[in-house]
């Protein structure tokens, strides 16, 4: 049964029919991979942030945000499905794990800060395998500029700057329009001046692109870099756009960003501002950029694995030999009309079983045409990224895996 309180961060909170946070998740809150000196996410982090030199530097926000500020303030609609209690982390209803670094924009604009970037831990809820895990980490990038002429001014001399370097770059970019019918310019604004600031915030990130992957161990100079912009839509930008970049013959989605959403601005009390916003996910990067196999390794405190990172290299990482897989399938009857949502047969096994699950994987579900029950079996590869795991090991958290299943959804196993 779940207990009354729970204690997160030094913090007794409440808990109550939302409340979905697990042992696990709670136990990850504290680690905050990026400010770790020598991780590679914190070098990617001091990366980023050299390369805006003058914006500020946040990296130590609390990870608990009211809903309102996760959602509502972002004009995200009631009917998002973000809020869902199937795909994010609360600690009651009043209170959950930020599913984004946007969360804390209004606040970083209402403190006055016109160019930053926040770094911070991210939960969301999701499937278990190599490139998902429930924790990761994201940078957000914002600037804004006075909505008058001096703010344009300040646009288009940064834009001059900007196109100067990237045209003496190699990089080859497929744009979209700055602005389209399916990608407006918000109501409010001066259609040159959203432009503008579209203009900057591309040639802003292009050129972080540039940084971020022309800077890869091992990158060959001749061959160009290759960014592609695309249409995109976000409750609290317009226009919004996410950066593809090529990487080994494949384009690999890095970034989402637009214009802010004046209605941001507004609750931020800054109404006379204009201006742009990115949140990037560090794990993707730096899985490509250090040849980081599998996204659990971040978490390792194996030697093995970290003492192969010095803080502000970029180094090709040297897997140590992989330990074997050991499948263990488990099959059960719903109970009637009764649904298992996936994310939270994942969370009971990532609770149980910690980093040792690898991926997990539905391999069967039927309905029973007379008495209308359904059948789900789900196959849990467990590996270790440290050691080599026992028979006897991997039966016992299996038991539990399979104890805990029966216990908490009143499946029947079979
Ligand atoms: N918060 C968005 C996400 O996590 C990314 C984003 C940030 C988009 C800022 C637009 C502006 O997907």
């Amino acid at each position: 049964a779940l207990p009354k309180h729970i204690e997160i961060l030094g913090q007794q909170y409440l808990t109550d029919l939302t409340t979905n946070i697990t042992p696990a998740i709670i136990s990850k809150i504290p680690l905050r991979l990026h400010t770790q000196p020598s991780h590679p996410l914190s070098t990617l982090r001091n990366l980023i942030e050299s390369h805006y030199p003058d914006f500020a530097h946040l990296s130590s926000l609390s990870p608990l945000v009211t809903p309102f500020k996760n959602f509502d303030e972002l004009s995200f609609p009631q009917d998002h499905p973000g809020r869902s209690v199937t795909d994010s982390y609360y600690i009651n209803k009043d209170m959950m794990l930020r599913t984004h670094t946007s969360a804390h924009e209004v606040e970083t604009f209402r403190r006055g800060e016109t160019k930053w970037l926040l770094t911070a831990d991210v939960y969301r809820r999701d499937e278990i395998d190599g490139s998902h895990y429930p924790v990761f980490h994201q940078v957000e990038g914002a600037r804004i500029f006075n909505a008058d002429a001096s703010g344009m001014k300040e646009v288009e001399e940064d834009n001059e700057r900007l196109s100067l370097h990237l045209a003496r770059s190699n990089i080859i970019i497929e744009d979209v329009p700055h602005i389209s019918p399916t990608n407006p310019v918000q109501p409010s604004h001066n259609p040159q001046f959203s432009e503008a600031v579209a203009k900057n915030l591309k040639l802003s990130l292009n050129s972080l692109m540039l940084e971020i992957f022309g800077a890869a161990a091992g990158a060959n100079s001749e061959e160009p870099l290759r960014v592609r912009w695309i249409e995109a839509y976000f409750p609290f930008t317009s226009p919004s756009f996410e950066v593809e970049v090529m990487f080994q013959g494949k384009w690999l989605e890095i970034l989402g960003c637009g214009v802010v959403r004046q209605a941001t601005l507004d609750t931020a009390g800054v109404s006379n501002k204009i201006g742009w916003a990115f949140g990037l996910g560090l794990e993707r990067i730096a899985m490509i950029l250090y040849s980081i196999p599998d996204i659990r390794l971040f978490w390792s405190t194996d030697p093995r694995f970290l003492s192969q990172f010095e803080q502000g290299k970029i180094t090709t990482f040297k897997p140590y030999s992989k330990y074997p897989s050991c499948f263990k399938d488990v099959s059960f009857w719903l109970p009637r009309n009764a649904a298992l949502h996936e994310n939270d047969f994942c969370d009971l096994v990532r609770d149980t079983a910690g980093d040792l699950v690898e991926d997990v994987k539905r391999i069967d579900e039927f309905t029973h045409p007379k008495t209308g029950k359904t059948s789900l079996c789900y196959r849990i590869n467990y590996r270790s990224m440290d050691r080599s795991l026992s028979n006897e090991e991997i039966n016992h958290v299996q038991n539990d895996v399979v104890t805990r299943l029966r216990d908490q959804f009143d499946v029947e196993i079979r």
